[in-house]
């Protein structure tokens, strides 16, 4: 029988906990393959008392057996990458025998970093709040058919390649006030270029296809979240590449048809980080304890995360966009001790009520709220307190898909598998 896809990607803003969901179930699967983004993600897996974070490197490295791809729409920054290896590396893992890099994959170049300074310190108040890792400029290369990829570094002209993208990026810092100094990361690019071409690169697509042949399950990691999507997110508050299942598709080279399951990861609460809309922001005493509970603090940039309460309007709208059949719900522990937790269970928007997400949030949107009552702690070996379950039972009715994974805690053994709820009309 032919293997399947299944795929595990962020139903918020991003930073939802995929990377500990993805190291909890790797086990059961062969390969885990990263769909999207690059080194704007971080993905942190907690095990062994031991902090990692991932952010091109899919987080099935640390499951023996298991391979690990680096696929067709990631975009890859060879400095970054070659300093995530050796992190592993430092911490006894190396992912050199089971990791595949797609040829198609783009790279990112300083001017590229360089570029996504500029463009960002140019907009001003209006930043989309970017990563800086140079991910917009690098995806804008790629759909204006001038970008250069992996398999590149493998042709004798890649240098002249090379040459002309920059050559076309000088021209480009033209337009932008704010000039940025990328000619000191050259060298270093230039000697991690080099080091890639010690790994295994690969034409992803025919790879995944004799996989699937051959009746091996993997999972389709993404990066970021639904509501970072460039099509269906908070445009133009949004990263530049398809976090949605179908993103899948186009970021590994699979049909449709080779999908079965879709995860959706959402945390108990919200966060956004950057600029953009959040309607159930809190500004207020409820926000930074979840903040300082939750250390919402970016995995890649360190910058405080805005938090607010759980909105249902949007986690239904990334159930619509991605086909989800079940979730994981994350950091449930960081509410305990609240003595009232809010949901988010419609908008007011020009005094019409409605559970839908709109084409634009940005302004007038005032969320709804139902309270319940909070919980006190959470052990991972113990039943759930009531009041959580209740909470469950509420989100898996608004949302009609069941939540079979609730973490606990940060550690990889804090997590707890429930048994599939009857409430999927
Ligand atoms: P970029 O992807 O670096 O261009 O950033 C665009 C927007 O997406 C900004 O608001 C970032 O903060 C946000 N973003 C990008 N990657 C992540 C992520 O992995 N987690 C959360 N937010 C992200």
């Amino acid at each position: 029988m032919a293997g399947r896809v299944d795929v595990l990607l962020g139903a918020q803003w991003g930073d939802e906990g995929k990377g500990k969901v993805v190291d909890v179930i790797a086990p059961g699967y062969q390969a885990i393959a990263r769909f999207q983004g690059g080194p704007n993600a971080g993905h942190t897996l907690i095990f062994d008392g031991i902090k990692h974070v991932l952010h091109t490197i899919p987080s099935g490295v640390f499951r023996k057996d298991v391979w690990n791809l680096v696929g067709n729409c990631v975009v890859i920054d060879p400095v970054v990458f070659l300093k995530e290896v050796k992190s592993l590396a430092d911490a006894g893992v190396d992912v050199r025998p089971r990791l595949l890099i797609s040829r198609r994959a783009h790279l990112i170049l300083p001017t590229h970093r360089a570029l996504d300074a500029a463009s960002e310190a140019d907009k001003g108040q209006s930043k989309i709040g970017s990563t800086l890792k140079g991910i917009g400029p690098t995806y804008m290369d790629k759909t204006g058919r001038n970008g250069l990829r992996v398999g590149d570094i493998e042709r004798p002209d890649f240098m002249d390649r090379y040459h002309t993208l920059v050559a076309k990026h000088e021209r480009l810092f033209g337009i932008y006030d704010h000039k940025v100094d990328w000619k000191p990361m050259e060298a270093e690019w230039l000697q991690a270029i080099a080091a890639l071409r010690e790994f295994t690169l690969v034409d992803s697509e025919h790879w995944m296809d004799q996989q699937l042949r051959a009746g091996k399950n993997i999972l389709a990691e993404g990066a970021q979240g639904t509501l970072l999507d460039i099509e269906f997110g908070t445009y133009p508050f949004v990263t530049s590449s398809n976090t949605i299942t179908a993103g899948a598709c186009t970021g590994l080279g699979i049909a449709p048809s080779r999908i079965g399951k879709a995860i959706g990861i959402f945390k108990a609460y919200c966060t956004r980080v950057g600029s953009g809309p959040f309607p159930t922001e809190l500004h207020d005493a409820d926000g930074e304890h979840i903040r300082t509970a939750g250390n919402e603090f970016g995995s890649t940039t360190g910058r405080p995360r805005r938090c607010g309460w759980l909105d249902l309007p949007a986690l239904r709208y990334a159930v619509m966009v991605n086909g989800l059949t079940e979730l994981a719900m994350m950091k449930a522990d960081v509410l305990s001790g609240m003595p009232t937790v809010r949901v988010c269970t419609s908008y007011r928007i020009n005094g019409k009520e409605t559970d839908r997400l709109p084409f634009d949030i940005t302004t007038g949107v005032a969320p709804v709220y139902t309270d319940m009552p909070g919980w006190g702690a959470l052990d991972p070996k113990l039943a759930l307190p009531k009041e959580i379950e209740d909470y469950i039972r509420f989100i898996e009715e608004a949302v009609e898909v069941p939540i079979r994974l609730v973490s606990t805690g940060p550690d990889r053994t804090a997590t707890l598998l429930r048994e599939a709820q009857a409430l999927v009309r």
